[in-house]
């Protein structure tokens, strides 16, 4: 079978709380004999060129400090301030400083030439997220002609908001050097298909676009899951049993409302926390009898609009208390750090509502999580903003427009009053939908597509080639 080499801007760290790609990806990276290649996370003066190997908790990865300029125009400019706001159509909080594409194509060609002298004719190469779209052009310009495949975690914008960004269409050239491209939804594809099939408007100096030729490239929906089988046993995991225990004491008969988010402002967190304060003023019912927790570590924090929103939420967390709480309850906590996966599967349980609004997502992982941590006899209800991918593959959740917080607030009440056989069989949809999406059948699936039926034999030109420029 080939080697498998993945490739991102972070990649997997020691300990428990390895997110659900990398779990999904050691199983693969383990059979293939391949390894996790990105950034160290150090920032250094001049960066070594080779990338050094480590083992961590048995998977191989492959790293490389970058030079701290660099970084900051590739992170938190080009990437983080035009890319990530523009794909999640918040034009409103982008950045638009042309010269940070210098740095991010800097930083992927680097990224190219410490990967080079490690690839191997026949290995298959794995590129994720936005942070690394020009990666097969630079590695297709030193020669490369391996597959590979590329995975956009986020949204695919809309068309204005792609040409808001500069370079775009340099960008999508780009993407037309991929073997394949896999996105979240359906409504990315039809973005997508929406730029390849308009010509795109003259530059300022008049200079027309030019042709983009797709005709190589494969582009489909592979929906991102989690494991819930694995959220099913770890929710009843001694870690999360000392987390509800933990819990059950503030709470007593008050029902939990859980929100698990980074803290970004794609996630709709002041529209949540304004529709659960509408759920208070509207049905005096709830006061005392509900509560609601927020858990959104700190994201991204050097830039400007992360700040803001951060503020924005202390400041709306803080009228909610002022208005509703008493000195005997308050109508909410708001918890500013991160937690592993276990506890977070031990509050996912002892929730009746997921509340999961964010204004656009890829897909939301929390939802897929949220469903596999439930009780079968006694399980919580989903409200999913329409806007994330996993709008898709939920349709028995409350499906909520998470801008209209009326909307929200409507149906955090249908979910805190429905009645337990409909909370059942709304439940076991959800879970079968999150079985057939788990992470373990989309990376087979995506990694199937990019796997050549028959192996291509290494040329001896391929080797000539590889040996000449290491
Ligand atoms: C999103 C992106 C990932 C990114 C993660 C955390 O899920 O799709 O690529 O790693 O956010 O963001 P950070 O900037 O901390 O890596």
């Amino acid at each position: 079978m080939s080697r498998l080499i993945v490739v991102s801007n972070r990649t997997p760290g020691k300990g428990p709380a390895a997110g659900g790609l990398a779990v999904a990806l050691r199983k693969t990276l383990a059979e293939r004999e391949g390894f996790w290649f990105g950034w160290s996370g150090k920032l250094v003066e001049t960066p070594a060129k080779e990338a050094r190997f480590d083992d961590v908790d048995g998977l191989s990865v492959a790293q490389i400090d970058l030079n701290r300029d660099d970084h900051q125009a590739y992170y938190a400019g080009f990437s983080n301030s035009i890319l990530w706001p523009s794909f999640h159509l918040r034009l409103d909080l982008a950045t638009i400083e042309g010269h940070w594409y210098e740095g991010y194509r800097r930083v992927n060609a680097q990224f190219a030439r410490s990967l080079l002298p490690l690839i191997k004719p026949g290995d298959i190469i794995w590129v994720h997220d936005y942070h690394l779209i020009p990666l097969a052009s630079e590695l297709r310009a030193l020669g490369v002609r391996n597959r590979i495949g590329f995975y956009l975690h986020i949204p695919f914008p809309t068309l204005d908001a792609l040409y808001a960004i500069p370079n775009h269409q340099q960008l999508m050239q780009d993407l037309s050097r991929y073997d394949l491209i896999g996105m979240q939804a359906q409504r990315d594809i039809s973005a997508f298909n929406e730029f390849v099939e308009h010509h795109s408007p003259p530059d300022l100096a008049g200079n027309e676009p030019q042709f983009i030729d797709f005709g190589r490239t494969e582009v489909a929906a592979f929906p991102i899951g989690s494991d819930p089988e694995a959220f099913a046993k770890l929710a009843v995991s001694s870690a999360a049993t000392k987390m509800i225990k933990r819990m059950e004491p503030v709470l007593g008969k008050q029902t939990l409302i859980l929100g698990v988010d980074r803290l970004d402002y794609s996630k709709g967190l002041p529209q949540r926390v304004e529709a659960y304060e509408k759920l208070l003023a509207n049905d005096a019912r709830f006061r005392r009898n509900v509560h609601m927790l927020q858990v959104a570590p700190p994201s991204r924090d050097s830039i400007k609009e992360y700040q803001e929103i951060s503020e924005t939420l202390d400041a709306m967390c803080g009228r909610v208390m002022g208005r509703f709480a008493e000195p005997d309850w308050s109508p909410l906590t708001y918890v500013k750090r991160a937690y592993g996966q276990a506890s977070l599967a031990g509050l996912y349980r002892l929730a009746k509502v997921g509340l999961v609004t964010p204004l656009r997502d890829g897909m939301n992982l929390v939802a897929h999580e949220y469903v596999g941590s439930q009780d079968p006899k006694d399980p919580g209800v989903l409200v999913l903003s329409r806007f994330a991918g996993a709008a898709e593959i939920f349709d028995t959740a409350l499906l909520v427009n998470p801008f209209d917080t009326d909307e929200t607030a409507e149906a955090l009440r249908m979910a805190l009053d429905m009645p337990l056989d409909e909370r059942i069989s709304r439940w076991q949809s959800l879970m079968e939908a999150a079985r057939k999406h788990s992470v373990e059948n989309w990376s087979k699936s995506f990694l199937d597509r990019l796997t050549p039926s028959t192996p291509p034999k290494a040329s001896t030109r391929d080797f000539l080639y590889l040996a000449s420029v290491a």
